[in-house]
């Protein structure tokens, strides 16, 4: 059989290699601790799986849902957003239900890029970010996010001839996998960027609540409070413990998320309207289970940062994010990939390898922290024995 040629640049994939080289070393008898994928392991709450149970019961949630048929949750992403943000926002035009946050950023490139159009992307980042550019037939320019400018982009460092050519930058503060937070001045400055080169901004805000502080990370759309060119993606998988549900929402400029209603609707018909009700619930009910979610995550970096420094590898203490984003000691800076393999095979424990994240990311390994405080400091003592021979 003939295959696209746009599969072509979907085949390398870092994750795909340790899913088989975690099977292997589960095959040789090894305990496998996963620390490579950033899933929540927490369960969902249950007033959230009660609003699913119920809706499960209605036979009014069993048919196709069309556009109007989330008009609920559409308000109830809108009435959150306004709360936290103060920027108003009409949920009949400015929202988009999303079947998670990944399926909304991958599909944006088709409503956007033409075949041959520049996307600026961040390096490291998020693998979809990168897959819905090739599928789109877009030219990739990453944007080295590196430790001495707080991994954030230089934008001066982007080529004339690139700036012109682009159509998309997409952002993602807190960032995955370097753990970075953005300012309001940097969302600024970024706008002005796009402005003046008529570039779609995208704001991927996935860990828009997981921040370890008690003010708010702030939203692209305070920066483009007349969304003249921004929208900003949500997800309920991470905050919300709902990823294996498959829910998320975009908000931002009414043409572009009319341009990616039709994209959608070629492919896909909505999510669920029980999942929609049970995300209405995490949305508008009780928020204590979001502040709990955050401590422990809070207590896991605590544990895991104070355990790596025992074991002599400092990390800088994430302030947000459920990542750790670990530089590799000396003999292992140009090979993360080996790194995590050997230490995969050796110990049982998965790590994720910057270099699968971009070239940027070479030199680093991201760690979720998805285990107990005390699973993980055990976790850092292997890691201990293992470099330290
Ligand atoms: C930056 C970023 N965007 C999107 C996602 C995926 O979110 P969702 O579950 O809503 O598809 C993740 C998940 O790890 C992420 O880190």
């Amino acid at each position: 059989m003939k295959f696209a040629d746009r599969l072509a640049p979907l085949q390398f994939n870092v994750f795909a290699a340790m899913d088989t080289a975690k099977a292997e070393a589960a095959a040789k008898g090894l305990e496998i601790v996963d620390l490579s994928l950033g899933s929540v392991d927490l369960p969902t709450p249950p007033h959230v799986l009660q609003a699913i149970a119920e809706a499960l019961q209605d036979p009014a949630t069993h048919g196709y849902q069309l556009f109007r048929n989330n008009t609920q949750f559409r308000k109830a992403v809108a009435q959150r957003y306004e709360q936290t943000f103060g920027v108003p926002v009409d949920p009949e035009t400015e929202v988009l239900t999303l079947i998670g946050s990944q399926e909304g950023t991958a599909h944006l490139p088709l409503a956007v890029l033409n075949p041959g159009d520049v996307a600026l992307l961040s390096d490291p980042g998020y693998p979809s970010h990168y897959g819905g550019v090739h599928l789109a037939g877009g030219e990739i320019y990453p944007m080295a996010l590196l430790a001495e400018n707080q991994f954030l982009p230089d934008f001066s460092t982007i080529p004339d001839d690139i700036a012109r050519r682009s159509r998309l930058m997409v952002l993602n503060y807190p960032h995955n996998p370097t753990t970075a937070t953005a300012t309001l001045d940097f969302f600024e400055a970024a706008l002005e960027f796009c402005d003046h080169h008529d570039i779609v901004l995208v704001h991927d805000f996935a860990y828009d609540q997981m921040v370890f502080s008690d003010q708010s990370h702030p939203s692209i759309l305070q920066a483009d409070r007349n969304k003249k060119r921004s929208i900003e993606f949500f997800t309920l998988s991470k905050a919300y413990g709902m990823g294996g549900f498959r829910v998320g929402y975009a908000i931002g400029n009414a043409e572009l998320i009319k341009a990616l209603k039709q994209v959608k609707a070629a492919v896909d018909f909505n999510q669920y309207q029980g999942i929609l009700r049970g995300a209405i619930a995490s949305l508008t009910g009780d928020q204590s289970s979001v502040k709990q979610r955050l401590d422990i995550f809070q207590q896991r970096r605590d544990a895991f940062v104070d355990a790596m420094a025992n074991i002599g590898w400092s990390i800088p203490t994430p302030q947000a994010t459920m990542f750790a984003w670990a530089k590799l000691p000396e003999q292992w800076e140009f090979d993360s990939v080996n790194f995590c393999t050997e230490l995969l095979a050796k110990t049982g424990i998965a790590a994720s390898a910057g270099y699968g994240f971009g070239k940027s990311g070479e030199g680093y390994v991201r760690f979720a922290l998805v285990r107990s405080p005390k699973e993980l400091q055990s976790a850092a003592q292997t890691i201990g024995t293992f470099i330290n021979g």
